[in-house]
Formats: structure tokens, sequence, C-alpha cells
């Protein structure tokens, strides 16, 4: 195979948070990545970051704007928390910088489609970090979906989240985050079914959000109470381009163990898989496939495929398959335009939320 590029891709690494850790353990194991570069607002953090991985030549900055400005990269994986997801991307795109953006894709539809305007100008990859997608239970899902057995898909039930499990840090305040449950957990079970039934446009959305747990010192830690400004619950009907409708509905704390398995409903079958948070590609046990075969109902379960498979890890692959679109001048293995339309409901939810009524989802032009 031709590569684009023959020497090692110089990296940068913006925001050395928590999950720049797994970016950079993966990369380290990489022999055509060079960590050239990182940057992190908070002075000192990404010079005791690299240490810790023992990159003690990376060059560290105190901002993505000094580090692109000072070094010749060739790609940056964006790790920062989501209000700067925006800015740190198109930045980067502006200098000709390949990209691969954690998720949420950022806080609004607005900032998704700058970044898209932005990525169609540069040429260059633009992934975003849904690593669940490469997990082989999940990919079963959309083989299910694509193989017909299901026929024309109508309903679609899907969400999750936890009994107790509120995140702290740089997850629970406006300024930092922008959106809770909805952008941290949400946005997975959201692109689990979307990507399986090929991503329809969404077209309306009936939305709630609220946070009965996160501000209360009796669920969670006082200070983190204190400051807490996000939803911590979120729930939706979701009309779909091609007559589908979308139940949804993410927790970070509730007084029930699941608010419900996600379901796929189609004119021939139905698919239930059992709920799961989704982050880490796992299914919350066997997938269920439902028919009537020869005029009897029956039920199949679908058997688990146990992680061998795949010997790195979904974090490990998410970013060789960045790479490896980088190489092969290819296609983004999770491409913007489609998680523009996940984003796209996060932000109607929140707009639906505030207003107490339905909302339509307009697009712009982005081409
Ligand atoms: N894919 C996954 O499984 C996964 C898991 C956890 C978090 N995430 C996502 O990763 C992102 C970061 O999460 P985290 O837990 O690492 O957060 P974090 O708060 O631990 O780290 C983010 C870092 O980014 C830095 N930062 C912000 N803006 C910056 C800028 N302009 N230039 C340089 N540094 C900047 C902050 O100072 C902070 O140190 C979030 O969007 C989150 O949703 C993804």
């Amino acid at each position: 195979m031709k590569k684009v590029y023959d020497r090692k891709l110089r990296f940068g690494i913006i925001g050395t948070g928590w999950i720049a850790e797994s970016h950079v353990e993966c990369l380290k194991e990489m022999e055509d990545v060079e960590i050239a570069a990182g940057a992190d607002l908070i002075p000192g953090k990404a010079e005791a970051f690299f240490k810790r991985y023992g990159l003690e030549g990376v060059h560290c900055y105190p901002d993505h704007k000094s580090m692109m400005e000072q070094e010749k990269l060739d790609a940056v994986c964006v790790c920062t928390y989501n209000t700067t997801h925006a800015e740190c991307t198109i930045d980067a795109l502006e200098k000709g910088i390949h990209v691969i953006l954690e998720k949420p894709m950022c806080v609004t539809q607005k900032e998704a489609e700058d970044i898209i305007r932005a990525e169609k100008k540069s040429g260059r990859v633009l992934t975003l970090g849904f690593q669940p997608r490469l997990d082989e239970n999940m990919k079963m899902i959309k083989k299910i979906v694509d193989s017909g057995e299901l026929g024309k898909i109508y309903y679609i039930q899907t969400g999750g989240g936890r009994r107790r499990g509120i995140p702290n840090s740089t997850f629970i305040e406006k300024s930092t985050a922008g959106i809770g449950a909805l952008g941290d957990i949400g946005c997975y079970s959201l692109d689990m079914v979307l990507n399986a039934v090929g991503y329809p446009k969404p077209l309306t959305v009936s939305g709630y959000t609220s946070s009965y747990f996160g501000p209360n010192p009796k669920y969670n830690n006082p200070k983190d109470a204190a400051r807490f400004d996000v939803d911590d619950f979120a729930a939706a009907f979701v009309r779909l381009e091609g007559d589908i409708v979308l139940d949804f509905r993410i927790a970070w704390a509730m007084h029930i163990d699941t608010p419900g398995d996600t379901i796929i409903m189609g004119t021939e079958g139905a698919l239930r898989i059992p709920s799961t948070e989704c982050w880490n590609g796992s299914v919350g046990g066997p997938m269920k496939l439902y028919k009537d075969v020869a005029g009897a109902q029956v039920e199949m379960e679908i058997p688990l495929c146990d992680g061998e498979y795949n010997s790195h890890g979904v974090f490990y692959s998410k970013l060789r398959a960045f790479i490896d679109a980088i190489q092969t001048g290819g296609r983004a293995p999770v491409p913007s335009e489609q998680i523009l339309y996940n984003q796209a409901i996060i932000d109607a939810i929140v707009r639906s939320a505030a207003l107490g009524r339905e909302v339509e989802i307009q697009f712009s032009d982005i081409s």
C-alpha cells in the first residue's frame, strides 16, 4: 500500500486530561507515529502528563494555538472538554492538520456545522472518538439491520444510564461540559442505533432534561453538588426521516437500575439489546432477535463475541483507523456528516426542554 506520508506522523495532543491517557497509551505503541507536542491550559499539566509516560522530549505549550503555531504537526487529538472542541478542531483544520476529535462532537448544532465547514475547506481527515462502533457486538447490531432480517425499521428505543454514577471534574459545569449526561453518554446510545439504521436525518424533537440528582448533596459529593449546573437526565421523542421514531432516555443517576433496553422494531423482526452504557463497546448481555418463522413466533439469542478478535481494544482501533484513513487518503472512520445528526438531536433536546414543546431541526448549508 502506498502511504500518503513516507515518515512518522507528527502528533500533537490538545488537552492532557483523562481521555488523553488512552490516546497516548495507544499512540505510543504505534511505530508510524511520533508524539511531538502537547498543550494544556493548566500550567505544568502537559509537562507532568508526558513525564508520566516517559515521553520527556515532547514539546509542551500553554494552549492549542501556540502549539500549532510553533510546531509542524500532521495530526492532533482533541482531548479537551466539550466547550473547546469546536475552537480547537476548527483551528487545527485551518492549519491543515488532521483531527481526531473526542465525543461528543461539540455542544451545539451550530458548532458542529462550523466544524464541518472547516473540514470541507481543509481537505483533511476529521474523525470522531466513538470507539464503541469498533466492537464486534456493536458491529453485529448494524449487520443484523443491514441483513434485512428486521424488514423496514419504524421504531427504536434507546438510551441507558446508571442508578448512581455522576462524574465529576470538568463534566458537571456548563462552562466546560456545556451539556451533562446527554453529551457524556447520551451521544453513544444515539450513535449505536443511528449508525445501525444508516443515520437517517432527524426532523423534530420533543425533549426533556432535568437535574434532580447532581446538585443534591444527598446524592452527590457536596462540593460537586454546589457547582453542578448541567443535565443529569434527558428524554426525548425524535422523528427521523423515513417514518422512523426514536424514543430516547439517558441518566447519570436515577432510582431504578436501567431506564430500559435498546430495542429496534421492524416490519419483519425486532432486536433487543440489553441495557448498556455503550462507551466501552459492551452490550449488557446476549442480544435477542424476534421473528415469525413458519407461522410461529420465535426468539433467537445472538451469541456474544468474546473480545479476543481485538486484542488491542476499541481505543487502539479508533486511533489506528484514523491513522489508516490519513495514510490511505481514505474516508474518516466516523464521518462528521453522521455525527452532525447526533449533535443536532442533542441540541434540539436542549432547545425543546427549554421551550417546553416540540422543535424542528433545520440544517444550514454546509457545502
Ligand atoms: N471516548 C471516551 O471513551 C471518552 C472518555 C472520557 C472522556 N471523553 C471525552 O474527552 C473529553 C475530555 O474529557 P476528560 O475526562 O479527559 O477531561 P479533562 O477535564 O480531564 O481534560 C481536559 C483537558 O483539556 C484542557 N483544555 C481545555 N481547553 C484547552 C485548550 N484550548 N488548549 C489546551 N488544553 C485545553 C483542560 O485544561 C483539561 O486539562 C470530553 O469531551 C469527554 O466527553 C471521551
